[in-house]
């Protein structure tokens, strides 16, 4: 059987951390690139060196320029800046706008039949870019965000409950931003609700974190954003896609008339499989939820239109 290509673009933190769990994972074969000479092949050669004791049979291979890339069956987007303290995503807008455009436009000229998995900040309106540049059909170009989020999330309950992290089930919707709307009644804790456990006033305070979640480790690190768990959040979309495994997550996927947001890329329940988003799961939301999700969107749609001015024509 002919393994799966991956392609990562933009090999710092985010994307070398990709390659790691993808490799371990055995996904398929990796192509890390990146515009810095010499670094993803350093980057690719010292994981090549790690598949001996670790036992993962793929090819890595690191390039700057994307003839190696060509028809690959994912391919994850990290390039750009990432944040500093003080910062906010949007911050990165202008700056992230023209590298994302600029990759995927390669990227989708060598490997047209991909789904793009987008991570750069900030995530919703790089999701946009990529898909306007790139033209492919909506199904395959989804954002990661709410994995993370939720995986932060479902850290965080996983301490206050005491319980081990793979029986806390999230859900999660809207943008990747401060505005995001995690959904604690769809918050499970072996099928328990987790209104049941943890009282409403540490649950606000957990929500409150899992929203600044990001900012936390910026001001932790001061030198740049967090890349484990966005890392292993993408790498889980893309072992999803690629293994067609149709899980259901917090995807950054294309609503038209989905939860009425008229032709956005927005944080939404997806099952992902081998076509990309094969499907956006609309559950229910009482007006609280849709007011905060209204909102979410809302920004989402200012970015977007931002993003727009800075696209190639
Ligand atoms: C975060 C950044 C990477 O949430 O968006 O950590």
């Amino acid at each position: 059987m002919q393994r799966a290509k991956i392609t990562i673009v933009g090999a710092g933190n985010v994307g070398a951390t990709c390659a790691h769990w993808a490799a371990a994972k055995e996904l398929g074969d990796i192509v890390l690139v990146d515009i810095i000479e010499g670094m993803p092949q350093g980057k690719a050669l010292d994981l090549h060196e790690a598949a001996p004791v670790e036992g993962f049979d793929v090819q890595l291979t690191g390039a700057n320029d994307y003839a190696a890339t060509s028809g690959s069956d994912v391919v994850i987007i990290t390039s750009g800046i990432p944040r500093k303290p003080g910062m906010s995503r949007d911050q990165l807008l202008e700056t992230n706008v023209k590298i994302v455009a600029d990759v995927t436009a390669k990227v989708a000229r060598n490997s047209p039949d991909a789904v793009l998995i987008v991570v750069s900040n900030p995530l919703d309106a790089m999701v946009y870019t990529a898909h306007v540049v790139s033209r492919f059909p909506t199904q395959r170009v989804v954002g990661q965000a709410g994995v993370l989020d939720t995986a932060r999330f479902r850290a965080f309950i996983a301490d206050e409950v005491g319980c081990s992290v793979e029986d806390v089930q999230a859900m999660l919707l809207g943008g990747h931003g401060d505005d995001m709307v995690p959904l604690p009644r769809y918050t499970t804790v072996s099928g328990i609700p987790i209104t049941q456990l943890i009282p409403p006033g540490k649950l606000d305070e957990i929500v409150t974190r899992t929203r600044n979640g990001g900012a936390e480790i910026v001001n932790l690190l001061k030198t740049g954003s967090a890349y484990y768990a966005p890392a292993a959040a993408t790498v889980a979309m893309a072992e999803s896609i690629l293994r067609d495994k149709r899980r259901i997550l917090p995807c950054a996927a294309y609503c038209e008339k989905e939860y009425d947001v008229g032709g956005y890329f927005v944080g939404v329940p997806c099952v992902l499989g081998r076509n990309g988003v094969e499907k956006v799961i609309e559950v229910e939301l009482d007006a609280r939820e849709k007011e905060m999700f209204a909102a979410s969107v809302k920004h989402v749609k200012e970015l977007c239109t931002v993003a727009k001015k800075f696209l190639p024509k």
